[in-house]
């Protein structure tokens, strides 16, 4: 982090107004007499309070409950071949990086250990621009349509009534939209509840694009392995912990780095050229679909490390602002919507959340200059000095030409589709492969229990049934579990178009 150099965070400090003049005694105001009124002129007593009636700024819509810390990211292997950014330019280059972990429909205050994805964001600080890493640490997502997202974040907060969190709006939105269901039995499994922040992988779960210096792209997902495996609790570990220690995964994150026991991960690539993306079974901007690793195996390029904790919590971590849009030359976004409208939402959140000038704070501050003719605005810490605002024929900015001709991919598939949510056979083959083939009997019983003691709640009988219904056309045996466990009838699997139905995924290169 930035010093902030203005500040004087010796021990020894002598205490002042925040005019910088000193104060003779911090806990008297000044007053009329012995018991007259207090005075206008005390502009100490009076900064005093109005700073502390604007302390809180608006905590994250979603993933309000976080931990941060410091460390860097290495590359260990050579993937010039993939993409040209310099920081792939050289095996060993290290930058400088933050990461927030996050849990994401709670509260600021609420329990680190709750049932929910985790947020994995890291801010990498490149000699081309901060590149964020805005992931989760599971490797699919809930929706593939943008559109969906506040409704879907709404049922899982309060219910507007009551304010409390509601099962029936849970499972109410989940089972009328079953594209979700293979993120949430990785949520119902105990991969939902991680032990601690930095005990489990990252994924960026969306396709983005790599390029090389020549132009040469392909499709990419990235994912962050955590060295000594990924630990999780079960439900009642981690509900217990929730009651005893809600804020046990910021604690155990300070902790073992203040120990020394710096965190690491593996960081690894999936490719897919746009070729294979044409006869791959799924579409690559579908975020509820994995890439086989068999098919699509994993490239280690790097090693992400958190050796630093935030000297202060409020700079380092809170004032934190990820964006998927923050990226530098070499990295592409995909056209996958979900993503695309994740670059509008983050920017935007942050201008309200930290004020428009919210990439000049220490924390979110490229280590390369910036330049361009952004002006003025709240707390315009670097207004670029006397540099003209606008581009001048006096003193022109120069700027850098992409390196690379992006032209042969900027085209995309020629028919327009609204409706992203079509449910096909297709979307129940990767969970089914989940229940049936990677989960053992101990992982599906707990994916059963986990799910019952929080779908009993609904009390809306329908919806019971219709989530049954999806989990029938996971597997009907893991339907049929998870009936009986909450007492309900069995239920027929959902009907769904045949995968033939499936919207095809092709590029529009050469095909208009
Ligand atoms: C946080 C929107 C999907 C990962 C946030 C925030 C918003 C948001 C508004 C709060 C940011 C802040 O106040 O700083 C959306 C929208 C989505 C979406 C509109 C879909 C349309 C996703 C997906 C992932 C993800 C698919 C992961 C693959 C995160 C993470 C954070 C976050 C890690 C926390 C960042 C931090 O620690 O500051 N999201 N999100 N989100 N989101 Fe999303």
């Amino acid at each position: 982090m930035p010093s902030q150099k203005v500040f004087n965070t010796k021990d020894d400090a002598l205490y002042t107004a925040s005019n910088g003049a000193p104060v003779k005694e911090p806990y008297a105001a000044e007053r009329v007499g012995f018991n007259g009124p207090l005075l206008l002129q005390d502009f100490h007593h009076i900064d005093l309070l109005a700073h502390f009636d604007r302390e809180r700024i608006p905590e994250r819509v979603v993933h309000a409950k976080g931990a941060g810390a410091h460390g860097y990211f290495e590359v260990t292997h050579d993937i010039s071949d993939l993409s040209c950014a310099a920081i792939f330019n050289k095996v060993g280059n290290r930058a400088r990086a933050t990461v927030r972990f996050s849990t994401v429909g709670g509260e600021a205050g609420s329990a680190d250990t709750a049932r929910d994805p985790r947020g994995f964001a890291v801010k990498i600080r490149t000699e081309e621009g901060n590149w964020d890493w805005v992931f989760n640490n599971t490797p699919v997502f809930f929706i593939r349509d943008p559109a969906k997202f506040p409704h879907f974040i709404h049922t899982q907060k309060r219910d507007p009534q009551t304010h409390l969190k509601d099962a029936d709006m849970f499972w109410d939105y989940l089972s009328q939209n079953p594209e979700s269901i293979h993120q949430v039995m990785i949520l119902f499994s105990d991969r939902g509840t991680p032990d601690g922040f930095h005990n489990m992988h990252g994924y960026s779960g969306h396709t983005y694009k790599f390029v090389n210096k020549e132009g040469k792209w392909h499709y990419v997902q990235i994912h962050l392995i955590k060295d000594g495996g990924f630990k999780t609790f079960d439900n009642e570990q981690a509900g217990k912990l929730a009651g005893e220690n809600p804020d046990y995964g910021i604690q155990s994150l300070f902790e073992t780095i203040e120990a020394g026991k710096f965190p690491s991960w593996t960081v690894y690539v999936q490719t897919m050229t746009p070729e294979q993306a044409e006869s791959f079974r799924y579409s690559v901007l579908d975020l509820t679909k994995i890439w086989p690793h068999k098919e699509f195996p994993m490239r280690p390029f790097g090693k992400f490390v958190l050796n630093e904790n935030p000297s202060n919590y409020f700079a380092e971590v809170e004032q934190a602002a990820f964006s998927p849009s923050h990226m530098v030359p070499g990295v592409e976004p995909s056209a996958d919507p979900v993503l695309q409208s994740r670059f509008f939402s983050y920017p935007d959140t942050h201008r309200h959340r930290l004020g428009t000038n919210y990439q000049q704070l220490p924390v979110n501050a490229p280590i390369v200059p910036i330049a361009n003719f952004q002006r003025d605005g709240p707390m315009a810490f670097n207004n670029q000095a006397s540099r003209p605002n606008y581009q001048s024929s006096i003193s022109p900015l120069k700027y850098r030409a992409k390196t690379y001709n992006t032209s042969n991919h900027e085209l995309w598939i020629g028919n327009s589709y609204t409706y992203l949510s079509e449910i096909t056979e297709l979307d129940f083959e990767q969970p089914r492969a989940l229940y049936q083939k990677v989960m053992n009997d101990t992982d599906r019983a707990h994916l059963v229990h986990n799910i019952a003691v929080h779908l009993v709640g609904a009390k809306s009988a329908e919806v019971k049934a219709r989530q049954l219904s999806v989990f029938a056309a996971v597997d009907q045996s893991f339907s049929d579990a998870v009936a009986k466990a909450i007492g309900a009838p069995t239920v027929k699997p959902l009907k769904v178009k045949p995968a033939s139905e499936a919207i095809p995924f092709r590029h529009n290169i050469g095909k208009q």
